[in-house]
């Protein structure tokens, strides 16, 4: 009881601002501290454009000054964790933090406490239990395993329309690499599981050539299916990535060794980033699978202005177990690509 009376105290004073109260004097500030695990992520940088967006759109719509200041923590959990600190003493009014490590959030959740500043993780999910410590802290993402479903489905409809598109050996068996995520990352793990899983309900059977880590990142990916493409050749009938950006380093490779769009293996991604959706007009990209980032940072925003204007949380957004909002992934294929490229 005392904890609710304190955390809703604290927030009085940015939601007097946040209503306009105090107009006529000069316009009122809230800080928001956003401490990014690493800036120059594709998908991270566009989360973070659309949220700088949205804030400015609230600043405007309420009349006082919302600064928003970015933090790239450059994949280190301990330069993170200064980054919070600072953001925490000097007095800001909510932190958005997407976590270099997902297993540290309980560090961070206890600090905001202390200070009784709301946290919002993003993008990569803490540990249910940590996430627990405060009613303080919430999560805004997307169901991983959801990304992974919809994946395999694509390969499945794509086989089941015309298995000879992708059964280049002819064998009945769908021949495939994975290009992997961060090791840990929630992402990683359910969607490289659930693509395959999905594929073996569907009644499709599969082997797994080669499986490998880049780092969510295209030069790695290009790096390895380079080596792949040099060890098995043509045998590759499909190429599974964990993001788009791994997705586009594989197609990379695959048009450096001399291959034409249509001797492509069958490769698809997850996020739709812009390049990639570019991919699939192309043909060179098969499919994909949107990651919400317009969402996303719209539900940062609105549960960030709630929390603010001293409204429960749930006034907001949509909240699921009182501390996670979920937006939903979408598949994404030239059929429907253009809904998706207006969009943007
Ligand atoms: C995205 C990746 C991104 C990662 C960062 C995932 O949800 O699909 O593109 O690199 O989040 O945490």
């Amino acid at each position: 009881m005392k904890r609710t009376t304190s955390f809703f105290a604290m927030i009085l004073a940015p939601a007097l601002l946040l209503s306009g109260c105090g107009q006529g004097r000069q316009a009122p500030t809230v800080r928001v501290g956003v401490a990014l695990y690493d800036q120059s992520d594709t998908f991270i940088s566009t989360v973070t454009q659309q949220l700088e967006q949205l804030f400015q759109e609230e600043e405007q719509l309420r009349g006082i000054k919302i600064n928003v200041s970015l933090a790239d923590g450059r994949s280190s959990q301990s330069v993170q964790n200064e980054q919070v600190d600072r953001f925490l003493d000097q007095g800001y009014d909510i932190i958005c933090v997407n976590i270099v490590d997902r297993t540290a959030a309980a560090v961070i959740v206890d600090k905001a406490q202390g200070a009784q500043v709301p946290v919002i993780f993003f993008n990569r999910e803490p540990v249910e239990e940590d996430l627990r410590r405060w009613e303080g802290a919430y999560y805004v993402g997307s169901k991983a395993d959801r990304a992974g479903i919809l994946q395999g489905q694509l390969v499945l409809d794509a086989w089941r329309e015309d298995p000879a598109r992708l059964d280049r050996s002819g064998d009945g068996v769908l021949q495939y690499v994975m290009l992997e995520g961060e090791a840990g990352h929630q992402d990683t793990l359910l969607r490289t599981e659930y693509s395959i899983q999905t594929l073996t309900a569907g009644g499709l059977s599969s082997e797994k050539l080669q499986s490998a880590t880049a780092n969510w990142q295209r030069g790695q990916a290009s790096a390895r299916m380079t080596q792949w493409l040099e060890q098995l050749g043509g045998a590759i009938e499909a190429v599974f990535a964990n993001n788009d950006d791994m997705a586009l380093g594989a197609i990379d490779a695959c048009l450096a060794a001399g291959m034409t769009a249509e001797e492509l293996p069958f490769i698809v991604g997850v996020d739709a980033t812009p390049p990639a959706l570019e991919a699939v007009a192309a043909g060179t990209l098969k499919g994909t699978v949107r990651n919400d980032a317009a969402g996303q940072a719209r539900s940062i925003v609105d549960l960030s202005c709630a929390l603010l204007d001293g409204q429960s949380a749930s006034s907001a957004v949509t909240l699921e177990d009182g501390k996670y909002v979920w937006l939903a992934y979408t598949a994404v294929t030239a059929e429907n690509l253009e809904q998706f490229r207006q969009a943007q």
